[in-house]
């Protein structure tokens, strides 16, 4: 007879609460498969008398979180979140203790997370965390374990379902930035606090999670560069459709010879593309998988039940027995790779200039290109009323990313130019 596997659960709030209703509804069958009965051994959360979605008041109740790392099971599912406390030190606490842990904190582990996989593979249990990175989507368990024949060339995908809301609603209503978020935050797709959304510092805590999974570094979110999507606007959404693209905000992590390039950045992908057509707050991830190709995974990355369903695969194939290293490669091995400088990255770009519809602007422009070496493949001019201001965009053909930036920082300075150049990199595949 084998002893059931016992879960304490820290959190029951939407993934939380989640995860102890599947438990005590779903249990037998999932049981079933587990190959030993799942049981739900203790939970804490900050308010007790608080109505929860799950009837959880036969389940011994822990008020510290710390605390529930001592509680009497195999497992610990930290689904309170945050950075720091009690997250970090429950999770540590859990694993010296030797029992395993399941979290969906991303900005935990993309900070803490070598760290921690060490602790765990030095006591000799398994660390998991499938819903941090891109919700229900099974992209950590694909990196770590069905990919991993020919090795990961990159990784690029749209990891924050807010953005990708806001993005699909000005293009589909042709509102602006601002509007489109209070519509967001008003139905429940976008935090109060909508910053670590819109900012991109949600979609580099994802990527890199994957980056570690992929090439076998250290997830580290201060090495990937951040930008987000404020600055984005209809007219650019717009203009991109005309040249055949479309808007996202797109986390990229490639091997270059030049070093590691992580980046979290708006960028242009052509329209029928796998990427163009996932809309609204779904999710999705390229992996070049070398020679076996790309992959492409796409689904939903947050919510209740995506979220749920993540963390549930994982205590089942913990509970069944499975091991090996967090990351996918033994932690004392992850090693850090210097990272890809700017001039390294060579991509098309997509530019808009609002100017002064004034004779000679053009010429003026093309020419600090053309001194960097950058070519124009092609470009829109729309409005011609001498004298007024006139958006020109343009889409280039390959250069250096460095290039660009030089011929803008010396065009932005002419008087003809009326505000600082907009530059978008197109992204292929
Ligand atoms: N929501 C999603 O769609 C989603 C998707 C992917 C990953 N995640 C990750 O999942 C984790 C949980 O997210 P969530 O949306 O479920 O958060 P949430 O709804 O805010 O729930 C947090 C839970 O933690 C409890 N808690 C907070 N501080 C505590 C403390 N000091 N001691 C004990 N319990 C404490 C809260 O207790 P009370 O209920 O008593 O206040 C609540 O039950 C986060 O790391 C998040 O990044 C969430």
């Amino acid at each position: 007879m084998i002893e059931p596997f016992r879960i304490a659960l820290a959190g029951l709030g939407h993934v939380g609460g989640g995860v102890a209703q599947i438990l005590l509804t779903r249990g037998a069958e999932l049981s079933r498969r587990a190959g030993r009965e799942l049981q739900l051994a203790a939970v804490c959360a900050r308010d007790r008398h608080k109505p929860r979605r799950a009837d959880v008041s036969s389940i011994p109740w822990i008020d510290d979180a710390v605390a529930l790392a001592n509680a009497d099971a195999d497992l610990v599912v930290e689904v309170i979140g945050g950075e720091g406390e009690p997250a970090l030190s429950l999770i540590r606490a859990a694993l010296e203790n030797r029992k395993a842990v399941v979290t969906a904190n991303k900005a935990l582990l993309a900070t803490h997370g070598a760290q921690l996989a060490m602790l765990a593979e030095e006591r000799g249990v398994p660390l998991r965390f499938e819903a941090a990175a891109a919700g229900g989507i099974p992209i950590v368990k694909g990196l770590r374990q069905s990919l991993i024949t020919y090795g990961i060339d990159g990784i690029h995908g749209i990891l924050n379902g807010t953005c990708n809301y806001i993005l699909t609603q000005m293009e589909a209503t042709g509102r602006a930035f601002a509007e489109v978020l209070a519509e967001a935050q008003a139905r429940g797709y976008a935090e109060a606090d909508p910053e670590m959304d819109v900012g991109g510092m949600d979609s580099a805590h994802k990527l890199a999670l994957l980056s570690a999974l992929a090439f076998g570094v250290p997830p580290d979110v201060r090495a990937v560069r951040v930008e987000g999507i404020r600055h984005i606007s209809r007219a650019d959404i717009a203009f991109a459709k005309e040249f055949n693209y479309r808007i996202k905000l797109l986390g990229i992590a490639r091997q270059t010879p030049h070093g590691l390039d992580q980046r979290v950045q708006p960028a242009l992908v052509r329209l029928g593309t796998p990427l163009a057509d996932v809309g609204f707050v779904f999710n999705a991830v390229v992996a070049n998988a070398g020679a076996a190709g790309p992959f492409t995974f796409e689904g939903r990355g947050a919510g209740e039940e995506p979220t749920t369903s993540a963390v549930i695969s994982d205590i089942v194939d913990i509970a069944r027995g499975e091991r090996g290293p967090a990351f996918g490669w033994p932690a004392k091995e992850l090693r850090a790779i210097p990272p890809a400088p700017p001039d390294a990255h060579v991509s098309a770009y997509y530019l808009r200039f609002d100017v002064r519809d004034l004779p000679g602007v053009l010429a003026e422009i093309s020419t600090y290109l053309a001194r960097e070496d950058v070519s124009i493949e092609s470009m829109i001019q729309r409005g011609r009323n001498p004298g007024e201001p006139v958006a020109i965009v343009m889409v280039t053909h390959e250069c250096s990313e460095t290039a660009v930036s030089r011929a803008l920082t010396a065009i932005g300075i002419s008087d003809k130019i009326l505000a600082p150049p907009c530059m978008i990199p197109i992204e292929n595949g």
